[in-house]
């Protein structure tokens, strides 16, 4: 096989490990003309979604940025399944995204009300003694958002300039799976995030729970593999390339800024080729082909969904 999509192959191969194929059909087929949820094939979340180079990019600041929530890390370091089975909830949170963007309205109706039934269980005492429950709808608005703010950073600098025109209609097209999530107060124009967040801000804090969180995205076994030195190096840079898209004053707290120009713009260059790479090896997303197929009511070639037009 010719050596450049031999390694192309295992490119993908390696993305498919680790963050999942999301190509089924029961999810992306419909109804033809079924746009989904935020807005079809013109949609801004389309193509933004579309590019899994911009959102991978984006899958650790947007989860660092959740969990600088207390209450949310709480949640997730007392009743997530992160250090067992780390690729499922990769997988699953991926799935979420992708789902809620280009599956059905039904599937996409369907993976909301499951994962709030989901949050529904949990719930707890912080480590400083104050209750939380997930279904709080400030909390749920306050992770929904943080997927969005991190997507659209990242495409904006790795991808194009977006307009403000296009975030506001991009928080705006999104803002409809935050509230079916259970979010109240949910940003649906740059302004109103830049409130949300300077309102949320008091509230972020960094505690032991949030220091293992983030060791173990760089340093924790993977299905029982211990981490080898290099694999561990690898993965702190990719950790701190993520990071750059969050604000300084959120990797400040983190206590992994990076301070140090040369070590910023090192982090930014190999970001920008990982995100060029993962671009050039998935074009297009699976899930989005098959979407795009069932909202313009064209045919099924056979091969890409498995049936016959
Ligand atoms: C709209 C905001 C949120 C979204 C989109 C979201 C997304 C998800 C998804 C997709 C899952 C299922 C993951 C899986 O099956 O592996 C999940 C599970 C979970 N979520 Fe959330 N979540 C949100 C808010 C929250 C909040 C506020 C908390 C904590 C206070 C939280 C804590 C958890 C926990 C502990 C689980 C169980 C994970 C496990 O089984 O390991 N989530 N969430």
């Amino acid at each position: 096989m010719d050596p450049i999509e031999s390694f192309r192959r295992r490119v993908v191969a390696d993305i498919e490990a680790v963050g999942g194929r999301h190509d089924e059909a029961e999810l992306y087929e419909g109804e033809p003309g079924d746009p989904g949820l935020v807005g079809g094939p013109d949609s801004i979340s389309w193509e933004l979604h579309g590019d899994l180079a911009i959102v991978s990019a984006a899958g650790s600041a947007a989860i660092i940025m959740e969990v600088l929530h207390p209450s949310v890390m709480a949640g997730v370091s007392q009743q997530s399944t992160f250090r067992t089975e780390p690729i499922k909830r990769a997988q699953n949170t991926l799935g979420y995204v992708l789902r809620t963007t280009f599956g059905s309205t039904p599937a996409a109706t369907e993976v909301i009300g499951k994962v709030r039934h989901v949050h529904s269980f949990v719930e707890g005492t912080r480590p400083d003694g104050q209750p939380y429950r997930a279904l709080d709808p400030e909390l749920l608005a306050w992770v929904h958002t943080c997927i969005p703010w991190a997507i659209m950073t990242a495409y904006d600098r790795y991808r194009r300039p977006l307009s403000s025109e296009e975030k506001d209609r991009y928080l705006g097209e999104q803002a409809v799976v935050g509230r079916m999530g259970g979010g109240e107060g949910v940003p649906t124009s740059v302004d109103e995030l830049d409130a949300f967040v300077e309102r949320i801000r008091p509230e972020l804090a960094v505690n032991e729970q949030t220091r293992e969180f983030i060791r173990f995205l760089a340093e924790g076994a993977v299905e029982g593999q211990a981490v080898g030195p290099r694999e561990r190096a690898e993965r702190w840079m990719g950790l701190r390339g993520s990071m750059m898209l969050m604000p300084r004053w959120a990797r400040e707290l983190t206590g992994l800024d990076h301070g140090n120009v040369a070590a910023r713009a090192l982090s930014d260059r190999l970001e920008r080729t990982k995100v060029a790479v993962v671009r050039w090896a998935v074009p297009e997303l699976p899930c989005a082909a098959i979407a795009r197929r069932r909202a313009t009511g064209a045919p099924d070639p056979v091969g890409v969904t498995g049936s016959a037009a």
